[in-house]
């Protein structure tokens, strides 16, 4: 669940007002960029022993090509802000429709590795786009009422991008040929995604301009157009109207209070601490890897390893409902104590169950798999989703934009290099070792939360923005 929350509420409200269609057609198109972000996420691990085979490549290569795309959301993260700004949201989205297509057609029609790596990076600058830009428009244009229903549907269409990634590649995987290629069938995985990116496209091209980036652009009389478009009451539009007015009266001056304030600069820290542990948990190795780790637990047929994959996108799914049905009423910080210690558990007993050498016990492989599916619960119930509303929670209002750039940069950039050294850790430190270090990190990650972290639960974002500036230590901000 990767998602900014701009300013809006973290609580996946479920309230009876009245909502239009239209708003909802509005938040389904923009949640398909979460779904693209999900697709591209998911897609390498099926379509890497593919890629490997037709280019004859090692790990070294194949951790490239995974990361590049990585590396292109970092820095589509960073120029994100500024398209936003100048292009305004739609446009911007637009933008990163058209990459998404290109970067997908370009990355089937790849001649060899290092084209591959230059269209996945390609590729990553739409992710980035999309995965800063998407929720700021759903923020900012979806009524109050269903602001935090609309920011979740967001981020559990990433979950569902991956799991539809891992089905799509179960599909293809199942052809012995493909197009009369034998083995071509990764071309057509990482090139399909090309249709639900020109889907949005088509979508994005009906949607209207966020209301609040008009005002800020000085079309008031556009903004309130918009409000009637969605069919808001007239009372509702004055009310948003006056809340817009209300916040555009703040200045976004993030880049000069990193400079001048302390306090702006240790929540930066925090955000960007939070960000590198979720990451670290090393959720992202089995997105991109589980074929591979299938294999380490003894299961050798590419259409077992594939349904593995299915399985773990479905468990990674539904694990997140856990999450939003409990963040709100039981904290974020118990639900992360939890999730820490189920994914430490279940990744050393991973660790030390391929340390005990499958090959020779081969009744060990599916309690392995079942303790990697357990980890995957612990990260989808906590760190997957709440480390995203934290980010979204602590930042003070003037230097929102750039805190958020930080952390969804941070994420990506973790990401990376997370991406870019399993291969490497599998083949130095061995299977068993390099769960075990995983699995071990969380005893750090949970001094970490101790000793940092507030509480946020049911607390105002005025509050902590008081509270961080008048110099309160950070694991004091909440309650
Ligand atoms: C993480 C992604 C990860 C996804 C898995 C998100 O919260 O930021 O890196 O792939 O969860 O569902």
């Amino acid at each position: 669940m990767t998602s900014p929350n701009f300013g809006a509420s973290s609580t996946p409200a479920l309230h009876t007002q009245k909502i239009k269609p239209i708003v909802y057609f509005i938040g389904i198109i923009a949640a398909l960029a979460g779904l693209l972000f999900g697709l591209d996420i998911g897609v390498i691990s099926g379509a890497q022993q593919f890629i490997e085979k037709e280019f004859h490549i090692g790990d070294q290569q194949i951790e490239l090509i995974v990361s590049a795309l990585l590396w292109g959301a970092v820095f589509g993260t960073f120029i994100s802000g500024i398209l936003s700004r100048h292009l305004g949201r739609r446009r911007t989205m637009l933008t990163s429709a058209l990459i998404f297509v290109a970067g997908s057609l370009a990355c089937a029609f790849a001649p060899g590795e290092y084209s591959l790596i230059a269209a996945r990076f390609f590729l990553g600058i739409a992710v980035g786009i999309a995965s800063f830009t998407a929720p700021l428009y759903l923020a900012e244009v979806s009524p109050q009422a269903v602001r935090g229903s609309m920011i979740s549907m967001y981020q559990l269409m990433i979950t569902i991008g991956i799991l539809l990634a891992f089905l799509s590649n179960t599909w293809l995987a199942s052809y012995a040929t493909f197009g009369g290629v034998t083995g071509g069938h990764w071309r057509v995985m990482l090139g399909i995604i090309a249709i639900p990116a020109a889907i949005m496209f088509l979508g994005v091209l009906f949607l209207p301009e966020s209301p609040r980036w008009l005002f800020l652009a000085g079309r008031k009389e556009d903004a309130v157009a918009v409000f009637k478009r969605m069919q808001l009451a007239e009372s509702e539009i004055a009310a948003e109207v006056h809340d817009i007015e209300e916040s555009t009266k703040i200045k976004q001056s993030g880049f000069q209070m990193l400079f001048q304030n302390a306090n702006f600069r240790r929540v930066i820290g925090l955000g960007i601490g939070l960000q590198i542990i979720q990451q670290l948990t090393g959720i992202n190795v089995i997105m991109y890897y589980a074929p591979k780790i299938f294999t380490l637990a003894g299961f050798a047929s590419v259409s077992g390893q594939m349904w593995g994959t299915v399985v773990v996108g479905i468990t990674n799914m539904l694990a997140t409902f856990i999450a939003i049905t409990l963040v709100d009423r039981l904290g974020r910080k118990p639900i992360m104590y939890a999730g820490f210690i189920v994914m430490g558990l279940a990744l050393m007993t991973v660790g030390f169950l391929f340390n005990a050498d499958i090959a020779k016990h081969p009744n060990l492989g599916f309690p392995a798999i079942g303790a990697l599916l357990v980890f995957i619960i612990g990260f989808s119930m906590s760190a997957g989703p709440i480390v995203w509303i934290i980010c979204s929670e602590i930042y003070p209002l003037t230097g929102r934009d750039v805190g958020i750039t930080f952390s969804t940069a941070t994420n990506w950039l973790t990401n990376a290099i997370v991406g870019m050294t399993f291969l490497t850790m599998l083949s130095t430190l061995g299977g068993g070792n390099t769960f075990l270090l995983y699995g071990g990190m969380n005893i750090l990650f949970i001094i970490f939360f101790f000793l940092f972290v507030p509480e946020t639960k049911g607390v105002s974002l005025e509050s902590i923005e008081q509270k961080l500036l008048a110099g309160t230590s950070l694991k004091r901000l909440g309650k």
